[in-house]
């Protein structure tokens, strides 16, 4: 005991000394020196080995979206959705999907998705929901939701992790066959899968009450009105919370996305929601394209060449590649100084490296861009009309455009005036989105919570309400909520919040990394001063604004696995900025005339409040008639300040929009103070 307390208090040579006082030591040399055991190359051999996809991400989870509970469950909801989504726009079927979220116990959850979808035959199933990578989409270039292969057996390997309960899997591929159900866990140390149920083999449940009862037995859902579908049922350690970054935002911002969409949800607390779709027509079917020349990479084009079955480096060319005619093919041998009919497998590494410079040489039209399904200038207008109140809506959508070989397009909607969700939040909501919150300080919750808030309009609310900067949410007083429930009322956050950014891929809300998105960082570096919002260098510009971009292509570069930030691609960049600018422009337009409008307004005031005296000053000098003189001026007052005519409400805001609108360009909304909506220069498509 001493000397333990001896090595605690004295420095640590002394200390050392103090131990082998205390204890003999085996020997003089080794007590001075401690002989460690060194690691040779043979020892380190043994430890060396391979290491799973699915070991590898079981520990870096975080990787995958799974880092924390809530997003667990928000990945889980989303991978699902996507997967469904894709499986019936694949296979032309106009897409209905149902969401269950139910507690199980506490912090977990059983989330059930089901489509109606064309189904998964029996034996992929267990590769399909049981192995990471493996999928459809990878090799391929096709634009879609999912692309990496890993999505939902992702999803399932946390749910066994955190609950030992099995994927659960029901699939129906024609109203004849009957649903194939699999209970299965993914063996993460070979990235294989187990079946559980029927011997191995899953099982297949007849079509009827008795087949549905059997599945409801197993706590599955079968949604039995859809002639074939899938189901997939996991349970997994999560939390479930509204707000920012929750499940519902994911289910409303995809229905904005994509109008084509039938979403039925029905919440832990029982709560049933129906997303209903707007459109009966399915988006036009993206085409499938090979890759561009100029996007492959050397080693890619050696292994290429390698794995080929076309007989000559000419066919290899124009088979591989879009864009490559036979002619254009051989302008890239003889740049290479190759024979056209040389043997792919043969073609040495030198040889790869002429091969590749002279692609990059050689003038090669840019991929051909109908294999891209934009969501269209209208769709997004109406899209972002219908969930964002305000009074002034644009949209653009930028011709194609190509990144490393790959085709893609950017699209940007704009919403302004609108006020953010904390307004429109009444006391019931606000009382659960407390409960359930979290964060340690109010100023915390309302920009975790509100969309549109940002740091200063928190602290102005925080300040309207007198509640003090210490107070914990989930831990405020029934009067307390009711006193800051009037704040977010009537604290005036048009010139505190900050822009809104809603991130979309292939049609997918991105929800978390906000930071590292190429989206947001361009909306950030764009000069949003010049279309008249206030915005201090290098952040988001403050106001009432909301927007809305979109990314297509048939390949999403993202920053990680779990697909939630676009890469900063110089030539993404450049198309976000040109998008973003153009919905700009409307806008500046739009607050100038506004501006205008109400200045003339004020001009005319402050000659009415004059015109009186100045005409009997006048009439006094001249004899005239008072009251003529008074209404002539007046009428000449009026044709001064004309402009003004246009916009009397008690806001300033314009009651009838000027003749000219037609430069707007098209796709722009204004919604009148009457509530009604007009589409200004997009008469001839009404
Ligand atoms: N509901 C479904 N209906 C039909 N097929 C499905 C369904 N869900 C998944 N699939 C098939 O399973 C494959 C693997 O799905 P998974 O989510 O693991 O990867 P992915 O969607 O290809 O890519 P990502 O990892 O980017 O999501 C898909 O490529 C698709 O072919
Ligand atoms: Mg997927």
């Amino acid at each position: 005991m001493a000397g333990s307390q001896d090595s605690r208090t004295a420095p640590r040579h002394e200390a050392n000394d103090s131990s082998t006082n205390g204890h003999a030591a085996p020997g003089n040399g080794a007590a001075a020196h401690p002989r460690r055991r060194r690691s040779t190359a043979e020892s380190m051999a043994a430890s060396q080995r391979d290491i799973s996809v699915s070991e590898f991400f079981a520990k870096n989870r975080h990787l995958l979206g799974f880092d924390n509970p809530r997003k667990a469950l928000l990945t889980t909801v989303k991978e699902a959705v996507d997967n469904a989504l894709d499986a019936c726009e694949e296979a032309g079927i106009l897409p209905e999907v149902w969401v269950h979220i139910e507690t199980t116990g506490p912090g977990r959850y059983k989330v059930g998705v089901q489509d109606n979808g064309p189904g998964i035959v029996k034996k992929q199933i267990p590769l399909i929901f049981g192995k990471l990578l493996y999928g459809s989409k990878f090799h391929r270039l096709r634009m879609s939701r999912g692309q990496q292969g890993i999505g939902i057996s992702a999803a399932g390997m946390y749910g066994v992790l955190t609950t030992g309960k099995p994927v659960k899997i029901a699939s129906k591929t024609s109203p004849r066959k009957p649903v194939h159900y699999f209970e299965i866990q993914i063996d993460t140390k070979k990235n294989k899968p187990e079946i559980l149920n029927g011997r191995g083999e899953g099982v297949d449940i007849e079509a009827g009450e008795k087949g549905k009862q059997q599945l409801e037995k197993w706590g599955i859902e079968w949604e039995d009105s859809v002639p074939h579908g899938t189901r997939v049922t996991i349970e997994l350690e999560a939390r479930y919370q509204r707000g920012r970054g929750s499940v519902d935002e994911y289910l409303e911002q995809t229905a904005i996305a994509n109008p084509h969409v039938q979403l039925h949800f029905i919440d832990p607390e029982n709560n049933q929601r129906t997303y209903t779709r707007s459109t009966e027509t399915l988006p036009p079917e993206p085409k499938e394209i090979k890759p561009h020349p100029y996007g492959v990479e050397l080693g890619m084009l050696a292994t290429m060449l390698k794995d080929t079955k076309a007989p000559t480096l000419s066919q290899f060319l124009s088979s591989s590649f879009s864009r490559v005619s036979p002619a254009v093919a051989k302008k890239i041998c003889d740049t290479a100084k190759l024979s056209t009919r040389s043997r792919p497998a043969r073609i040495g590494r030198h040889e790869v490296d002429c091969l590749y410079k002279a692609i990059q040489e050689t003038r090669i039209s840019a991929p051909s861009t109908d294999c891209l399904a934009p969501i269209g200038e209208a769709a997004l207008l109406e899209g972002i009309h219908h969930v964002v109140p305000g009074e002034f809506y644009a949209a653009h959508t930028r011709p194609p455009a190509v990144y490393r070989g790959n085709p893609f397009q950017i699209e940007v909607s704009l919403a302004y005036g609108g006020g953010s969700t904390a307004t429109r939040v009444t006391l019931e909501q606000l009382k659960e989105l407390l409960s359930e919150s979290d964060a340690r300080s109010l100023k915390q919750f309302l920009v975790t919570t509100f969309s549109g808030v940002g740091p200063d309009g928190a602290e102005r609310i925080v300040k309207g309400s007198k509640l003090g900067t210490r107070k914990i949410p989930h831990k405020l007083k029934p009067k307390e909520i009711e006193i800051l429930h009037q704040a977010l009322q009537n604290v005036n956050l048009d010139e505190g919040s900050s822009m809104n950014v809603m991130r979309f891929a292939n049609r997918v809300p991105l929800q978390f990394q906000q930071g590292a998105c190429a989206i947001t960082q361009t909306v950030q570096s764009t000069n949003w001063r010049s279309y008249g919002l206030s915005q201090s260098r290098g952040s988001l510009p403050s106001g009432p604004v909301s927007i809305m971009v979109h990314m297509a292509s048939v390949w999403v570069p993202f920053t990680s696995e779990s697909k939630e930030a676009v890469a900063g691609y110089p030539e993404i960049q450049k198309e976000i900025r040109l998008g973003l600018q153009a919905v700009g422009r409307k806008l500046g337009m739009y607050l100038r005339r506004r501006a205008h409008v109400k200045q003339e307004g004020e001009r005319r005031n402050l000659f009415l409040r004059y015109l009186k005296e100045v005409a009997g000053a006048v009439s006094k000098l001249n004899n005239d008639d008072r009251d003529s003189l008074y209404e002539k001026l007046i009428a000449v007052a009026h044709k001064k300040t004309a402009a003004a005519d246009l916009a009397l409400d008690e806001r300033g805001r314009p009651i009838r929009q000027p003749a000219a609108e037609e430069d707007y360009g098209g796709s722009v909304l204004i919604v009148e103070p009457n509530g009604q909506v007009a589409s200004p220069g997009n008469d001839e498509n009404d």
